[in-house]
């Protein structure tokens, strides 16, 4: 190291540096560009990294000289010994002025930055020398919920495709882990059909991409809970919407009763067949209903042949009635049902989606049979997302020929299933005393689009299903990685989440406040440099690139933290899969996915289902 000069003075966030002269600053000025290191002395056997923020020359007006002083941001510290380097990030203690200050050679700095036990994750190469390959904790990245934030353009969907790439060991298009089946499962909400051709590989690299486009992926109606059966169906500003839930929640239950006779304590939300053309049609019938007004004689609906229908329930939902006619007469007299007339917009609306081909998946999947999937393809239905078909490890849901109106009701279901998925697994895991071993990483692309911040009522269900993620999905072993161009019109709740952050590029200055708020005070200054990087360039900030506090290192912990979630998740992409067990233990879970959520209103309930179907 060359020694460059002396500490003037330090505050948290500057330590300003004179260098010793002008020859000094010619002889090594190409090391002294901004976002460069210098390493200064703290007083005892720690040493500082600083990256370079400003360099300026100042004419001394009397001796007519100049002097070059350097202003620098500490990142972290740390001790070195014979055989290796510990560095810590943040935390430094301030050196005093008059201490020393070296330029690095590149062999120091590659020590710092390089492999070492916990951080073997090679995630990129280091901005401003190319040579230095920049690797982080992995199980710390992949353990926490991440944000991918940047302006458009700005290199994010690349950076993501090259982040998960890495994980699952493509490179140049080729499988490295071949001969490995890997027990972890990425689900990636493709919004624009951009991540098919990064996992896509030649059969003999033996790497399958599961791939659900609006062709592929069924999604039957009777999936969905009640929030998002009427961000489906019902017009929440309409006069009369209230009207249009209670005809509209009473029909669905009375068509699960009717195809669930086994079952008991249906409701509204249990995840169980039910036909809508036996909803529309009860509607329908509510929106013509005549009853009998005779005096003397019971009020009930009065068909054209003037007999009566004794149980109204089963027979609307059965076939569309003709009704008497309006009648005053006393002989005849006849009054309109209480919601005669309401529901025009209401089955306008119904025929409109349930003839609109872009939702088949969702109004009309089938089995390639031909039959239409029932109660008894649940678990088939949810295999689908999680996995464990064919291989695969990656799942694209492409999402961009999803009707916009529709996205945010699709993502809340998926989400859902795929959290209730990961929550049973985990509870049947532990009560065999033994850890999660199947991770999922959720990735939210172009985010906005569905979690908004604010945002009308058609996002309530994207929203609640993902926030419940961000919240509780680690205990299970979900992970989240929310990518968006607008960070400041993201849900707060799901950003304020996340722990991990990769930066790029970002101009807005409403998003650069929100980032600068999320983010840890000591890399608030970090902000003022987002607007100038060029495409692809981006910070990395979070727990994932500190070093493991100065002690001596202990054999990496692999076992359970105190929920009883594996800590290492990217340890277990990496190990091999028992893929008979876990089949088994999916089964098994999706069972009592089900059994759940049907029993969920019995105290006899093996697991609660949370936020039910
Ligand atoms: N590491 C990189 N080095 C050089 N160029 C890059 C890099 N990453 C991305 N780019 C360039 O930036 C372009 C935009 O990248 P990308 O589509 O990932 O941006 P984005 O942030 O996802 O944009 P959007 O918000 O519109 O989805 C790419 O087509 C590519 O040319
Ligand atoms: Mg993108």
């Amino acid at each position: 190291m060359i020694e460059i000069g002396k500490v003037t003075n330090s505050t948290p966030g500057n330590i300003q540096i004179l260098l010793s002269s002008v020859d000094v600053f010619e002889r090594n000025k190409q090391h002294m560009r901004v976002s460069r290191y210098v390493v200064i002395a703290d007083g005892n056997e720690t040493k500082i990294l600083a990256s370079i923020q400003n360099v300026s020359a100042v004419q001394n007006e009397r001796t007519e000289t100049i002097n070059y002083t350097i202003t620098a941001t500490p990142i972290g510290s740390y001790i070195e010994n014979e055989e290796e380097i510990e560095f810590r990030q943040g935390g430094v203690n301030l050196p005093s002025p008059t201490e020393p200050v070296y330029l690095p050679d590149d062999n120091l700095i590659n020590r710092i930055f390089s492999c070492s036990d916990n951080f073997s994750f090679e995630i990129g190469k280091l901005s401003n020398n190319n040579n230095i390959r920049y690797f982080v904790d992995g199980n710390k990245f992949f353990g926490k919920h991440i944000a991918v934030v940047g302006s458009t353009g700005s290199g994010k969907s690349c950076a993501v495709a090259s982040i998960l790439q890495r994980v699952m060991h493509i490179n140049n298009g080729k499988n490295d882990t071949r001969d490995e089946k890997k027990n972890s499962h990425i689900i990636i909400f493709d919004i624009h059909s951009e991540y098919r051709s990064a996992f896509s590989l030649d059969d003999e690299q033996n790497f399958t991409v599961n791939v659900l486009d609006v062709e592929k992926l069924c999604l039957p109606y009777w999936l969905m809970n009640s929030q998002e059966l009427e961000a489906l169906f019902i017009e929440s500003n309409e006069m009369n919407s209230h009207n249009q839930i209670s005809q509209f929640k009473k029909a669905v239950i009375l068509s699960k009763e009717k195809h669930n006779p086994e079952l008991k304590h249906i409701n509204y939300d249990t995840p169980v067949y039910f036909n809508i053309w036996e909803v529309y049609r009860y509607i329908k019938n509510k929106n013509r209903e005549i009853l009998n007004n005779i005096d003397g004689q019971p009020q009930k609906p009065r068909q054209e042949d003037g007999t009566l229908i004794d149980n109204a329930d089963t027979a609307y939902l059965e076939k569309e009635i003709s009704f008497a006619g309006s009648s005053t007469a006393k002989a005849d007299k006849t009054k309109n049902g209480p919601y005669n007339g309401d529901f025009e917009r209401f089955i306008t609306r119904l025929e409109i989606k349930l003839s609109d081909k872009r939702l088949k998946f969702i109004t009309d999947p089938k089995k390639d049979s031909g039959e239409s999937y029932k109660t008894v393809d649940f678990d088939s239905i949810l295999m689908q997302f999680l996995g464990y078909i064919d291989k695969a490890n990656v799942t694209i849901i492409d999402l961009s020929a999803i009707p916009f109106e529709v996205l945010s009701i699709v993502i809340s279901l998926l989400s859902r299933v795929i959290f209730d998925f990961a929550f049973h697994y985990s509870k049947i895991m532990h009560e065999q005393q033994l850890v999660n071993d199947i991770p999922f990483m959720l990735v939210c692309e172009e985010a906005h689009n569905y979690i908004p911040k604010g945002g009308g009522a058609e996002y309530n269900a994207s929203k609640h299903s993902i926030e419940r993620i961000a919240k509780e999905g680690r205990k299970y072993g979900l992970n989240l990685m929310v990518v968006s161009q607008r960070p400041s019109e993201v849900s707060e709740t799901i950003f304020s989440q996340c722990n991990n952050f990769v930066v790029l590029k970002l101009t807005n200055v409403n998003d650069q406040s929100c980032i600068r708020n999320l983010l840890p005070d000591n890399n608030s200054a970090l902000v003022d440099v987002l607007p100038t990087l060029a495409a692809g360039r981006c910070f990395f900030v979070g727990v994932f690139v500190s070093s493991p506090p100065k002690r001596k290192k202990k054999k990496e912990k692999t076992g359970d933290s105190e929920l009883g979630v594996r800590k290492t998740p990217l340890g277990i992409l990496h190990s091999t899969l028992r893929t008979v067990i876990i089949l088994n233990e999916m089964s098994r879970v999706l069972n009592l996915l089900l059994e759940a959520a049907l029993c969920k209103n019995t105290t006899s309930t093996p697991v609660t289902i949370q936020n039910s179907y």
